[in-house]
C-alpha cells in the first residue's frame, strides 16, 4: 500500500524544510499551502486550513493516494499576519480542523505533528477564566466571536491559539492511540524563516529575546526538521502525546531565572 505524507505549510519557511527532510520516508508526498507548491516530487495541493471544504478534500486525496503515514502541519501566522481572530482561526481552528479530518484515516504508524511555538507555554491564567475555558473549544459554533475580543492584542492571540494546539494535540494522541497513531506537537523557539525575520524586524521584544537567547542565535529550519523526522520515524514509536519544545534553551533560562 502506497504510505502518503503530508506537510502543510510547505511553500515556506520549516515546513518546506520539513518536505525535504522527510523525501524517502513516504511513497507519496502532499506539499500543502495557500497556493499549491510546485515542488519536485511532490503533489501541490493548495488549501486554507480555514476552508472546512479544501481540508476535507484533503484528507479524501490522502485516502484515494494510500495509507496516512505522516501529517506535518506547519501552516500558520504570526502576530504580524493578521488579527486576533484571524491568527487564531488559522493556527487553532485550523489545527482542530485538520485532526480531526485525518482523524478517519489514522491506522498503525500514523503520526501527526502539529507546530505550536514556544510562545505556548505562556501560562494560560495570564489571560483569565474565560479564555482558559474555551480554549479546549474551538469546535464550537461562536468559539472566535467568543475569544477573539477577549485576546487584548496579536501576540496575545498568538501564545493564546499556540496554547491551544498543544491541548489538541494532547487530546488527539489520547483518542488516536487505541487506533496505533500517535500525535506530538512541536513548539520551536525563534526559527530563521521568513515568518521569524517578519517578527524579528519589527517586533522590539523579539530582538530582546534574541539578545538575551542562551545559544546567542536564531535556530535553523533543517534544525527544526530533524526534530520531525524523528518524531516521525519508528524510532520515536512510544512518543506521543507531549509537546517537543526546540528552542536551544531559551525557555529553560526564563523558566530558571527566578529559581537562583
Ligand atoms: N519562525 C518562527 O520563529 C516560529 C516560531 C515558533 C513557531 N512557529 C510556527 O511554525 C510554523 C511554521 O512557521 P514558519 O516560520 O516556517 O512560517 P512561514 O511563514 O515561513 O511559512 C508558513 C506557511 O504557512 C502558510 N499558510 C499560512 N496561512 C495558511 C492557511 N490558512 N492555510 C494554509 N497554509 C497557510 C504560508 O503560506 C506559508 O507558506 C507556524 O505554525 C508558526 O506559527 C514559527
Amino acid at each position: 500500500m502506497t504510505t502518503v505524507g503530508v506537510i502543510t505549510g510547505a511553500a515556506s519557511g520549516m515546513g518546506r524544510a520539513c518536505l525535504e527532510r522527510l523525501r524517502g520516508t513516504v511513497d507519496a508526498l502532499l506539499a500543502v499551502d495557500l497556493e499549491a507548491p510546485a515542488i519536485d516530487g511532490a503533489e501541490g495541493v493548495a488549501c486554507d486550513v480555514r476552508d472546512a471544504v479544501a481540508v476535507e478534500a484533503l484528507a479524501g486525496r490522502v485516502r484515494e493516494l494510500g495509507t496516512f503515514r505522516t501529517l506535518v502541519h506547519a501552516a500558520g501566522i504570526s502576530p504580524m499576519m493578521g488579527d486576533a481572530r484571524t491568527i487564531v482561526d488559522v493556527n487553532l481552528v485550523g489545527t482542530a480542523r485538520i485532526l480531526d479530518a485525518f482523524e478517519p484515516l489514522v491506522v498503525p504508524g500514523s503520526v501527526a505533528v502539529p507546530f505550536s511555538s514556544s510562545a505556548g507555554y505562556l501560562p494560560l491564567a495570564l489571560l483569565g477564566d474565560e479564555l482558559t475555558g474555551l480554549v479546549g473549544q474551538p469546535r464550537t459554533a461562536d468559539f472566535l466571536d467568543r475569544a477573539a475580543p477577549l485576546l487584548p492584542d496579536t501576540g496575545m492571540a498568538y501564545s493564546y491559539s499556540k496554547v491551544g494546539v498543544q491541548l489538541e494535540a494532547r487530546k488527539a494522541a489520547v483518542r488516536w492511540a487505541p487506533l496505533g497513531g500517535r500525535v506530538v506537537s512541536l513548539s520551536p523557539g525563534s526559527i530563521d524563516t521568513p515568518m521569524g525575520r517578519l517578527e524579528l524586524e519589527n517586533q522590539p521584544v523579539m530582538r530582546d529575546m534574541l539578545d538575551a537567547h542562551p545559544m546567542a542565535r536564531l535556530g535553523g529550519a533543517g534544525e527544526i526538521a530533524a526534530v520531525v523526522a524523528f518524531i516521525c520515524s519508528d524510532d520515536a514509536s512510544f512518543l506521543s502525546g507531549i509537546d517537543v519544545l526546540v528552542d536551544g534553551a531559551e525557555q529553560a533560562k526564563q523558566m530558571t531565572a527566578t529559581q537562583g
